[in-house]
């Protein structure tokens, strides 16, 4: 019998243009992977140690759809002492990786034809995932100059229509390093709420910031409990945990039902030995400030060792852990990553991975070593000088 037609959406969908430039590089012996949004080390030793406890002692079966109540209040208690305000675990939701968070959210709250306004260039999951529920995606490009990225709130603002239904923001940001000043959050809130949609702020790398303060603003900072407000989280980048797939929302406590319902259709639940490891997450401050601190010297490294080559023109990045650095004469940033990999044995990220306004322009994750770093720098001068 031959194979019958997919979902038109799903017959059309791209794919991530990262792994399109890794696939044929991925294998090659040496090579230096700066490509992926991940760090080389692993989870806190007492997270692991947790997870494997917590498989022994039996928590292998399916947990409640909105996550386990001592997890859901761990994170509000979490959440509210980092940034002052009063979270309850009634406004929690603990989701299998931010990956899977925002795909909720969307399918939570875009109809056929609802619009979803984007800064970008962004990591680009959340923008796949309203057209695939046949939502459109509406980008605002963030402005680039020699003082870093910046957030034109008339032209955000300008975008949004009847149809829309949110404004999508992510600070820090992956790519950009970009990170929304408090004022910026505040006047989106205020524009959100005259215009009855909704405000969502992607916090995933909220603890990577480099000012010398513990988190980064976010939209939770300013919004009662009630207000249409969701903020995305993640134990991916700041816990090492990538390969654990969990996360979390904060939202109005009078969605969690409807959003557990969501999640039951998707995943069922999260991992539920991997949410006792969760709550064991929450409790390592020092690793965070540990890997704070590394994460700073590797970007110090980057921004020294990139604005000293000829063609490379980028801002030092006030959060996440990438440096987005434009190539001079480069016109095809897929091909010429692609490139780098075959002769420089370094894998990078294409800045059309993260929508059309990002060519000209190559992501690299500096969350390594810096004896890596520097080889990798060492290796990629010849091309870039
Ligand atoms: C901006 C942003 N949001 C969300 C995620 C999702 O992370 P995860 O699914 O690993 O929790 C990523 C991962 O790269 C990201 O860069």
């Amino acid at each position: 019998m031959p194979v019958l037609p997919l979902r038109t959406k799903s017959e059309n969908l791209v794919g991530s243009l990262i792994r399109e430039v890794s696939k044929d590089s991925m294998e090659k012996p040496g090579l230096i992977p700066l490509w992926f949004g991940e760090g080389s080390r692993t989870a806190p030793p007492a997270v692991v140690a947790e997870a494997k406890k917590a498989m022994d002692d039996g928590f292998q079966f399916y947990s409640a759809s909105a996550g386990r109540p001592e997890l859901r209040e761990a994170i509000a208690q979490y959440v509210s002492g980092l940034r002052g305000i009063k979270v309850g675990a009634d406004r929690v939701c603990v989701t299998p990786s931010g990956d899977s968070a925002i795909q909720m959210v969307m399918q939570l709250i875009v109809d056929p034809g609802d619009n979803i306004v984007f800064a970008v260039p962004l990591w680009p999951n959340g923008l796949d995932m309203v057209e695939h529920l046949n939502g459109e995606v509406r980008r605002v490009a963030l402005k680039w100059g020699e003082r870093g990225w910046s957030l034109d709130l008339d032209r955000l603002f300008a975008a949004v229509d009847r149809r829309t239904k949110a404004i999508f923001l992510n600070s820090p940001g992956n790519p950009t390093g970009w990170v929304a000043t408090a004022d910026e959050l505040k006047a989106v809130l205020e524009f959100c709420r005259k215009r009855g949609i909704w405000a969502i702020g992607d916090d995933v790398y909220e603890r990577l910031v480099y000012d010398g303060s513990e988190r980064a603003p976010s939209l939770l900072d300013f919004a009662e409990p009630d207000d249409a407000v969701i903020s995305i989280n993640s134990f991916s980048k700041a816990w090492c945990m990538t390969g654990w797939r969990l996360g979390w929302l904060v939202t109005p406590a009078s969605v969690i039902d409807t959003l557990g319902k969501i999640i039951e259709f998707n995943t069922s639940c999260a991992t539920t030995f991997v949410q006792r490891a969760g709550v064991m997450a929450l409790k390592q401050e020092a690793f965070l400030h540990e890997i704070r601190a590394d994460y700073a010297r590797a970007r110090d490294i980057a921004y020294q060792r990139l604005s000293g080559m000829g063609r490379v023109r980028l801002a030092r990045p006030e959060g996440a852990f990438y440096a987005f650095f434009s190539v001079d004469g480069m016109t095809d940033s897929v091909e010429y990553c692609k490139k780098v990999a075959r002769e420089a044995n370094v894998g990078l990220a294409p800045g059309r991975a993260f929508a059309p306004e990002g060519e000209g322009f190559i992501r690299l994750c500096f969350a390594t070593n810096p004896a890596r770093l520097t080889e990798a720098f060492d290796r990629l001068e010849p091309l870039l000088r």
